[in-house]
């Protein structure tokens, strides 16, 4: 069986994680304080904040914003429903926007439409590892307008030589189990604001202006009092997940390279196959991260396709059913992009731990559908 995704882990989480356990100090703490450093400085932002997933991370982003009830927040219908759902958290209004048919990525010229005297904020998605046009995008929002990118796909992508992440208002990360950075569950916000930053290390742990470790001296000294000035969530990360991010960030960009190869197969092995359009391939401009790897077919039944490649024993993915079409957000048919593409695309599989063989397994597969 060949598996969508996978997480890579070795040893080396496996042998750094007796460090915070022998320690005994595995909640919020002196790990997650040096993932946070080491991470912005990969990113090439001032600081990072560690949260327990990019649902919490893009639900902080909105407080710190101050987004609130009345105000519209513009976001690709072709996502995870994370990224619209935090506007709801916040009873603000997501507005559904196209995306570009090529790349799958929110549709500027939609957006352009969608801009109204409510709206606050736009989230485009760096769709599978693939950065946004985020210079095309500032050119058309004011600046009354914040951005925050959906960086859940993005670990270690780049636009125009800058890391995802680093190319708006606040950046918001996954390091969810199958993530190209997985940590089990995690996320981090990434932000230039020192402001926003501060209260965003409050408001991850309920409000409370210090943590109990930045409480601790190290062995020296320990003092209870702290001050709760606002309301705010429990998302913060521990120290476990920190501990895993940190062995994880060593070996992103190893992984990511590998995830590339991968890349290069696929497309080699399936540019001769009529009914197969592969992913946009990387540019100066445009490096992804390669999460996602998705094809889109024309004239077979994608369903069919998936069920014959699961037979088959290997594993594949739809990213995603354009999410204005679930009920929760109306079900209306409206963005004509997302709604026909969506039924043409697969996701196979994509994680550092698949062989060369497995790549022509899958390549040799598909040749023989139909
Ligand atoms: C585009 C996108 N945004 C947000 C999320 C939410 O991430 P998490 O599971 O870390 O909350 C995901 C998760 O897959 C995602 O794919």
């Amino acid at each position: 069986m060949i598996q969508l995704f996978k997480p890579f882990f070795g040893k080396e989480e496996l042998e750094a994680l007796r460090e915070p356990f022998e320690a005994g100090w595995i909640g919020l703490g002196p790990k997650t304080a040096k993932f946070e450093k080491k991470f912005a400085e990969f990113i090439g932002v001032k600081y990072a904040v560690g949260v327990n997933s990019c649902t919490a991370a893009l639900d902080l982003a909105l407080k710190l914003l101050e987004i609130r009830h009345g105000d519209e927040v513009i976001v690709p219908t072709m996502t995870f429903v994370s990224t619209a759902h935090v506007v709801a958290y916040n009873l603000a209004t997501p507005i559904f926007a196209d995306v570009d048919e090529k790349t799958l990525a929110i549709d500027l010229e939609d957006v352009k439409r969608k801009i109204t005297l409510r709206t606050k904020a736009i989230i485009p998605v760096h769709y599978s590892g693939r950065p946004c046009d985020m210079d095309a995008l500032k050119k058309i929002v004011s600046n009354k307008i914040a951005i925050i990118e959906d960086a859940a796909h993005a670990c270690g992508a780049e636009y125009k030589g800058k890391k995802c992440g680093s190319l708006s208002d606040i950046g918001c990360f996954s390091f969810h189990a199958v993530k190209n950075l997985a940590m089990g569950d995690g996320g981090a916000l990434t932000l230039n604001n020192k402001e926003m930053y501060e209260r965003a290390k409050r408001m991850r742990w309920l409000g409370i202006d210090r943590g109990t470790w930045d409480r601790t001296k190290v062995d020296k000294s320990y003092w209870w009092e702290y001050l709760v000035d606002e309301i705010g969530l429990k998302c913060h990360m521990n120290d476990i997940q920190a501990t895993i991010g940190l062995v994880q960030l060593k070996k992103l960009e190893s992984m990511n390279k590998r995830r590339r190869e991968i890349v290069k197969m696929y497309n080699e092995g399936l540019k001769n196959i009529d009914w197969i359009e592969t992913p946009p391939e990387d540019t100066n401009n445009y490096k992804s991260s390669w999460h996602i790897y998705c094809i889109k077919v024309s004239g077979v039944d994608r369903n069919d396709l998936s069920a014959y490649l699961e037979k088959n024993g290997i594993w594949t993915g739809v990213h995603y059913k354009p999410i204005h079409m679930y009920p929760c957000y109306g079900n209306k048919p409206s963005l004509p992009v997302a709604e026909r593409v969506f039924k043409k695309i697969l996701s196979l599989p994509m994680h550092p731990g698949i062989s060369d063989n497995d790549v022509k397994r899958i390549i040799e597969t598909i040749k023989r559908f139909q």
